[in-house]
């Protein structure tokens, strides 16, 4: 377990065998909380909707870590928190529209879904891979001095087990996460106890997750009707977008060829663990994880599809990963980059 001050983040293979640290909101406790958050620790913290479970969004690690800690079948992408305007268009572009939301509603419960800036900071995994990225500004006094403290971009999913019912007091989270965590501010129960509301902002704002703002202040304000969101719903509740779009945002342009045991002439490869197939070319393979461990492959896991989509193979060789803890994930979005080619294979 991360110790207060700030050393190293919690040894995942010890969870469950200690309880996590609650701490109440006091003076430092915003310091503290960055300093965990720096460590690559994954820290639970109230905003005005619900208790986010916050993990630094540029530390790859630290996000696997917190899809591990939430037991998310899938990468959803997740929100990234920041301070202000500012700070948000660090990290996105706001368009015409997307100006008038934010000086309108943030910091607040509204979630912007915005292109990504081209020098955002922001890990492709807490990204899912998308172009895109959700950004809010929160108005909770405890989230906003600890994003304060921090300095930076601040991914936070709400701090319940997958699956569970959003957490509006540390209590809840405590009942969920403790021991999978490094640490909880208690800021007592939230105010809004829904989550944001999320629009993409698309040629035409959509209304993606119905949330703490209402649809017709936003559509008042906007002087138009908000599309309505994608029918296929998410188990979250969330559409985070046409299923087909996701989907090939997840294809490189190269075929991928999973389970792959041999390599064949040409190919690129995406190695797992520390035997490499005979006849892999340095300058065209990457190892997810030389030892096997499927944190450090869920977070390199869009970077180097990435990376080897660039090499100008004719196909990227996928060798096998686990289907257990996060490789259920990994192999999932592995499927969906093969899927447009598998019928040529
Ligand atoms: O109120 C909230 O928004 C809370 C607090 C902690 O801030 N957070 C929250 O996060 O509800 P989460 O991870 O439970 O929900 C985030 C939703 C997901 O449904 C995800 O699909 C969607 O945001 N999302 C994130 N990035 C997206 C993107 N680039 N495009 C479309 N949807 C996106
Ligand atoms: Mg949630």
């Amino acid at each position: 377990m991360i110790d207060p001050l700030g050393c190293m983040p919690r040894d995942m293979t010890n969870t469950l065998k200690s309880p996590t640290q609650t701490i109440a909101v006091n003076a430092g406790a915003a310091e503290i909380a960055a300093r965990c958050l720096k460590a690559g620790g994954l820290v639970a913290f109230p905003t005005e909707t619900v208790y986010g479970l916050g993990a630094d969004a540029s530390n790859a690690e630290a996000v696997a870590r917190l899809y591990r800690a939430k037991g998310r079948p899938s990468f959803n992408p997740l929100i990234a928190h920041v301070e202000n305007l500012e700070s948000a268009s660090r990290i996105a572009e706001l368009d015409v529209t997307a100006r008038r939301l934010a000086d309108a509603f943030w910091p607040g419960p509204l979630t912007l879904v915005l292109p990504r800036a081209p020098r955002c900071q922001v890990a492709d995994l807490a990204t899912a891979g998308l172009n895109t990225i959700a950004v809010r500004v929160p108005a909770h006094p405890v989230a906003r001095d600890i994003l304060r403290a921090f300095g930076g971009p601040v991914v936070a999913p709400s701090a319940n087990l997958s699956g569970h019912v959003s957490p509006t007091t540390a209590a809840h989270v405590d009942g969920d996460l403790s021991g999978r965590i490094d640490l909880i501010v208690d800021g007592g129960p939230v105010t809004v106890g829904v989550e944001s509301t999320i629009i993409g902002c698309f040629d035409t704002p959509v209304l993606l997750r119905p949330g703490g703002i209402p649809r017709e202040d936003i559509e008042r304000l906007l002087g138009r009707k908000l599309r309505a969101m994608p029918s296929e719903a998410t188990p979250e509740g969330a559409a985070p977008l046409a299923p087909g779009m996701l989907t090939s945002h997840y294809a490189p342009h190269t075929p991928v060829r999973l389970a792959a045991n041999t390599l064949r002439p040409g190919e690129a490869l995406l190695a797992f663990g520390p035997d490499l197939l005979t006849g892999a070319n340095p300058d065209t393979t990457l190892n997810l994880s030389e030892r096997g461990d499927l944190v450090e492959a869920a977070a390199r896991l869009f970077s180097y599809l990435r990376a080897l989509d660039a090499k100008g193979a004719t196909t990227i060789a996928v060798m096998p990963v686990p289907d257990h803890g996060l490789g259920e994930a990994i192999n999932d979005r592995l499927h969906r980059a093969a899927a447009p080619y598998d019928a040529q294979q």
